[in-house]
């Protein structure tokens, strides 16, 4: 066949021209809502003052029943991303100096970040090789006498091992917060992902699986955890004295969602089912066809757990393939597809804000020497090491299950794949070459 030779070592590729993973799924209907809003004039509605609309315009109300009715839970306060919506759930929880909170060395950098947004510490617990969410056993381990809460973050879809982590949390009496925004609509026996700790947090940025441009959902069981939610989300220091809340501290800001954004997300959320069911039927077929190959590992989906695959996630086992990481993902990129080496190419606790503790000002180590804090904390490199590992030599992501693409586009990728294991023994020849 004309196009057995790989791509990578000259022959022809498999596609001739890259594919579109990101399609939007705005459609007739979104413009429609965005029209309707356009012409009432009111872009947004929230007041940063006591009254009815202090919680928002029409839109946003209307979003946030959306989301309690779909995911099935008491409350959900909307925020413009879910950035924000993380800071609301910690400085909602009073988390602040001298506290600690367990969270995944691999997510976006904002899980960690807002920790550090209240002066708080984020300590690093390691993730499962299988499923690449945070792992119970090391969290475990990284309780301290300051651990006020633990962040898992249900990562590419699935959501972290949540009956260990909530155990844990219950045991040391601290709280849990859900990053779910890579997980919309799994999940975890009757319960969705993002509802089964205190406080789960969706977002609707651009890439997830829907969106509203950038917006983000906080949800909660707790009336009082909502309440303070919607004090942060806006300027809610101010309204205090009119309701003769003497008990609440907290510092709020603006983190308010548009009505335009809002009247998005409602049409968007009634798309969210179509689109995962897509990504899953893909997935099935993608695992189905993988098994054929030694050496590629696709996340494992955790019993009693639904995965709705917002990312596409295999361990690359060198040993088994007989080639490295990089052969392999360059050989599959030459042929056409998009593949990812690692999540966020190192673990978080290796990005400069925490090798250097300083993130105010030169010379000033707040909040990671902090009087209230008083230990000393280090994010050295072997901290959490399978993420390491798994960033430097072994996690692999595909999109290739992403809406519009379809089971054509799947056999395609696995005939590249199946192109990488015959032509094996060239691309050992190739890497001692180039060693
Ligand atoms: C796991 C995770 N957490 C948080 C965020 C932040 O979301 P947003 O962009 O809506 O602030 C993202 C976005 O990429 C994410 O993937």
């Amino acid at each position: 066949m004309a196009n057995k030779k790989l791509a990578l070592l000259g022959g022809k590729p498999i596609l001739k021209k890259g594919l579109t993973y990101f399609k939007s799924s705005m459609g007739k209907e979104e413009i429609a809502a965005v029209t309707k809003v356009i012409k009432g004039g009111v872009l947004s509605d929230f007041v940063g003052r006591a009254g009815e609309k202090f919680l928002g315009g029409k839109y946003v109300k209307e979003l946030e029943k959306a989301y309690c009715k779909k995911f099935k839970v008491k409350h959900a306060v909307s925020f413009n991303s879910a950035t924000t919506a993380l800071h609301g759930a910690i400085a909602a929880l009073g988390i602040g100096p001298g506290d600690e909170v367990i969270v995944p060395p691999m997510t976006m950098t904002s899980t960690a970040t807002v920790i550090l947004q209240n002066n708080a510490i984020p300590i690093f617990a390691d993730i499962d090789e299988d499923t690449f969410c945070l792992d119970p056993k090391d969290v475990e381990k990284k309780i301290s006498d300051r651990t006020r809460a633990i962040m898992p973050v249900n990562l590419f879809g699935q959501a972290a091992d949540l009956d260990g982590i909530m155990k844990i949390a219950k045991k040391h009496n601290i709280k849990v917060i859900e990053d779910n925004a890579q997980s919309p609509g799994a999940k975890v026996g009757k319960k969705f992902a993002g509802t089964v700790g205190d406080i789960g947090v969706f977002s609707l940025n651009f890439h997830k699986v829907i969106h509203c441009g950038e917006g983000g959902v906080l949800v909660t069981n707790d009336d009082k955890l909502a309440f303070h939610a919607q004090l942060v989300r806006n300027h809610g220091e101010i309204v205090l004295d009119d309701l003769k809340d003497n008990d609440t501290v907290l510092i709020g800001t603006n983190y308010r969602l548009t009505e335009v954004q809002a009247a998005i997300a409602i049409e968007q959320l009634k798309k969210l089912d179509f689109l995962n069911r897509w990504r899953v039927k893909l997935a099935g077929r993608l695992t189905n066809k993988l098994k054929r190959f030694r050496g590629l590992i696709p996340a494992k989906v955790r019993e009693n757990s639904t995965h709705v695959y917002y990312q596409y996630a295999i361990r690359f086992d060198e040993n088994l393939a007989g080639i490295k990481r990089k052969t392999f993902a360059d050989a599959i990129k030459a042929e056409g597809f998009s593949l990812g080496e690692g999540a966020v190419k190192k673990p978080l606790y290796a990005l400069p804000i925490y090798q250097r503790q300083t993130i105010y000002k030169k010379g000033v180590k707040c909040p990671f020497s902090c009087p209230y804090y008083g230990k000393e904390i280090k994010y050295g490199k072997g901290l959490c090491p399978v993420d390491e590992r798994m960033e430097e030599k072994e996690l692999l992501l595909t999109p290739i299950c992403t809406w519009p693409l379809t089971e054509k586009h799947i056999d395609l990728f696995i005939s590249a794949v199946q192109k990488v294991f015959d032509n094996i023994e060239e691309l050992k020849a190739y890497e001692k070459n180039r060693a």
